[in-house]
């Protein structure tokens, strides 16, 4: 079998194809897959923007804009979000800083009107175009965005370092609030010139630092919602189309053989009252339901005690006959899976034993026989921790 040699990652644009390929070329092999670095996509660009007027639209209210400044010696970076005032600028020098604003094609059809030659990509994809200037040596530092972006050099030059590496390293610096990588092994680096472009998919490490002289660059930004958006969107459009009366229903409902159980009968009307989540696996289903039933209509939670025992003082005083009493605001479901039980308390959820999470949800007040297991110790002091068992010592008689 022959090896499959991959795409270049870098070739040259003209006036009639920027990305040096057809649009259908360009989506089969880069888009969301790979890096690609296009000289002279845009021979002889102009940027459609002074400098001056982007400050002026920093210090505009409304305007998304921030101002970075790096001070290399002691590795610091200060990040003032807009709006800006024209005192920010002052104290800037002439190295190490950069001002990013976010939306400018909003702002100037000028600036809008770089977004034609993208105009092969879903218009709804497409987030906005930023544009940073900076001053030699001015950046935002190795991060991760996790977007596709066209980088288009508007003005002087920077000099860009990526990775291509897909097991890079992407933990970030916990000194910084700007996600800057804590390591970065630049795999390719390149010199950027006025009209050159440079693509990333998102989750590519890159740095890029003006170099030289004043530097513009015209980020041309995708957007694309996390599941994690869609899900809670979609949830809250249906939610607001149900009538309030189609409700969790049991009419089937048998006599409970343990009151607290969220048992396979339940959930199986859960799913009956969620159509749309036919599809998620039981698992899934449980865990959310059973967090989602025990904080339901509760209008408050227990205070969790100042000074909790440890888990040996608790075992201490349950095997001199302590009993544990549930918060009158503690509401208790549990139900089995395939990977053991867990009990459920007040939107909460632990890996319980399932004689243990019965008997907590079966009586209000409980003393045990024995002294626990450690599996039935871890959960009994996380529910004292948290406040749902109040202990109380055994009565002199
Ligand atoms: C820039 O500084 O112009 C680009 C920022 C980025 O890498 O996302
Ligand atoms: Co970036």
């Amino acid at each position: 079998m022959k090896p499959t040699i991959p795409p270049p990652i870098e070739v040259r644009g003209s006036a009639r194809q920027p990305l040096g390929m057809p649009p259908a070329q360009f989506l089969r092999d880069y888009w969301q897959k790979r890096p690609l670095l296009v000289r002279h996509a845009f021979p002889g660009f102009q940027p459609p923007i002074a400098p001056e007027d982007l400050a002026g639209l920093a210090c505009e209210e409304g305007a998304l804009s921030r101002l970075i400044v790096h001070d290399a010696a002691r590795e610091r970076w200060k990040v003032k979000t807009g709006p800006l005032a024209e005192a920010d600028f002052a104290r800037t020098g002439d190295a190490n800083w950069t001002l990013l604003v976010q939306d400018v094609d909003k702002w100037d059809a000028d600036v809008a009107a770089l977004l034609e030659p993208f105009a092969f990509l879903p218009s709804w994809r497409v987030d906005d175009i930023m544009i940073s200037y900076a001053e030699p040596g001015g950046g935002v530092g190795a991060h991760v965005d996790q977007y596709d972006v066209f980088l288009i050099q508007g003005q002087g030059l920077r000099h860009w370092a990526i990775s291509t590496d897909p097991d890079a390293p992407r933990d970030v610096r916990p000194d910084v609030e700007l996600k800057q990588l804590a390591h970065f092994e630049p795999t390719h680096e390149w010199l950027l010139e006025p009209g050159d472009l440079l693509y990333l998919p998102p989750g590519v490490p890159h740095d890029g630092v003006a170099f030289g002289g004043p530097c513009m660059t015209f980020s041309v930004g995708m957007r694309a919602p996390s599941q994690a958006e869609l899900t809670g969107d979609l949830a809250d459009y249906l939610a607001e189309r149900l009538p309030d009366e189609l409700r969790y229903a049991d009419p089937d409902l048998a006599p409970a053989k343990a009151p607290g159980e969220i048992d396979r009968a339940a959930l199986a009307r859960v799913k009956a009252a969620l159509p749309f989540a036919a599809a998620l696996d039981e698992d899934t289903l449980r865990d959310w339901f059973g967090r989602f039933i025990t904080r339901y209509r509760l209008a408050q939670q227990p205070a969790a005690p100042a000074r909790p025992p440890g888990e040996a003082a608790l075992r201490k005083q349950l095997d001199a006959g302590a009993e544990l009493l549930r918060h009158p605001w503690t509401r208790l479901a549990w139900s089995r899976g395939r990977r053991g039980a867990t009990l459920f308390a007040n939107g909460e959820a632990w890996p319980a034993p399932p004689a243990l999470a019965a008997r907590l949800c079966a009586q209000r007040a409980l003393r045990l026989e024995a002294s626990p297991g450690e599996a039935e110790l871890a959960l009994l002091h996380a529910l004292v921790e948290g406040g749902h068992l109040v202990l109380r010592k055994p009565r002199r008689r």
